[in-house]
């Protein structure tokens, strides 16, 4: 029978959840889709979770976790998509309920799939993958918002995560003045060597959160931690500023009054990447290919398959920092 190599997560008899490297029967692809020869994906915070077990994110196991995909279109039946042509896939179903990237090959439905821009190449599509989509998309709804680098500092929460650290090299490509909020104060100096003009760390900024309204201090923000963090920066905004509330890295709860909105006029603005339209992901991956073309060496980590379990666990522990690039092929 023939075989590929993936991520496998399955269900112990005690309800615990393994995922190993396995040799994947091909037949688990589904031969009406559109087969993709995986060379690069990498690891995302609901990664961790679907190879976790999390039910929230995937329903049925065993499972290929991988929500990001980059390679080379084998076969297409419906013919949309030549052989060899070079693509990305990321978000919709994939690594959720559909067997996803951690693997050498993917199957997907053609509406999927976007052709790799002139401009990227496929190693560095998957450096920025979802995590860094996603700081596209904020930036674009904040940039629509009219946040401009003149309008003063923007704040990224969870500082050192994956999006967080892609929110900030965007943001410095771009001019703006960049504050982050980070419980890491091992890595505060490696955020200022990637751009950071100031640090706040998470403790000291949430001792006090219950005042209606703090002096404003932020032109807008990039939050991707959610609870009290979210709740303080909306409380901390200049007038008119925007807050682009990407993540739930510390709760998924916002306990707030109606103070922000109405006497400072606040927007909080929900960016949810993997089911945005593909013209819309397509019209980000352009500009990660033409201006926002910046280099993401220093915060990426390139592994292959092997390592990626253990790092999903310390993901969920919360012990790791920045992307994670994971080369399919050996
Ligand atoms: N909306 C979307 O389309 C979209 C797309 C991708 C990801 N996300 C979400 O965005 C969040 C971050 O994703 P990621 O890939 O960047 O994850 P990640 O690499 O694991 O980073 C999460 C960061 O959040 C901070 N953090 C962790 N636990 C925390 C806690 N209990 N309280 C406060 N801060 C905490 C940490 O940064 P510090 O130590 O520096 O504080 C950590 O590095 C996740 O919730 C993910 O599901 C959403």
């Amino acid at each position: 029978m023939e075989t590929f190599k993936g991520l496998w997560t399955s269900e112990n008899v005690d309800g615990t959840y393994v995922t190993a490297i396995s040799n994947i029967p091909m037949d688990v692809l589904n031969p009406e889709q559109v087969l993709v020869q995986v060379f690069y994906s990498s690891l995302n915070y609901k990664d961790a979770l679907s190879s976790n077990g999390h039910r929230g994110i995937t329903r049925n196991f065993p499972h290929i976790p991988g929500i990001d995909a980059a390679g080379i279109v084998i076969n297409d039946p419906k013919g949309r998509f030549k052989p060899g042509t070079k693509v990305i896939i990321t978000g919709f179903d994939l690594g959720m309920n559909a067997h996803g990237g951690l693997s050498e090959f993917v199957s997907v439905p053609s509406t999927w799939i976007i052709k790799l821009p002139s401009g990227l190449t496929l190693e560095k599509s998957m450096q920025i993958g979802t995590a860094g989509l996603t700081a596209g998309m904020a930036m674009l709804a904040l940039q629509q918002n009219g946040i401009r680098p003149i309008d003063g500092p923007i704040v990224v929460s969870g500082a050192t995560g994956g999006l967080g650290m892609c929110s900030i090299l965007l943001l410095k490509q771009l001019g703006h003045e960049v504050i982050a909020i980070s419980g890491k104060k091992e890595l505060h100096d490696f955020l200022k060597s990637i751009g950071v003009d100031e640090i706040i760390d998470r403790e000291e900024f949430l001792q006090e959160t219950s005042k209606a309204l703090y002096s404003m201090r932020f032109a807008a923000a990039i939050d991707t931690v959610g609870g009290d963090t979210l709740i303080k920066i909306l409380k901390s905004l200049k007038a008119g500023g925007s807050v682009a509330a990407c993540g739930m890295a510390s709760s998924v709860e916002l306990n707030l009054q109606i103070y922000p909105f109405i006497l400072r006029g606040a927007r909080l603005l929900g960016i949810y990447s993997a089911d945005s339209p593909l013209v819309l992901k397509q019209k980000v991956w352009n500009k990660f290919s033409k201006e926002w073309n910046f280099s993401l060496d220093k915060i990426v980590k390139t592994i292959n398959l092997e390592e990626a379990p253990k790092i999903m666990q310390d993901m969920l522990a919360g012990k790791t920092s920045g992307r994670y690039l994971v080369k399919t092929i050996t």
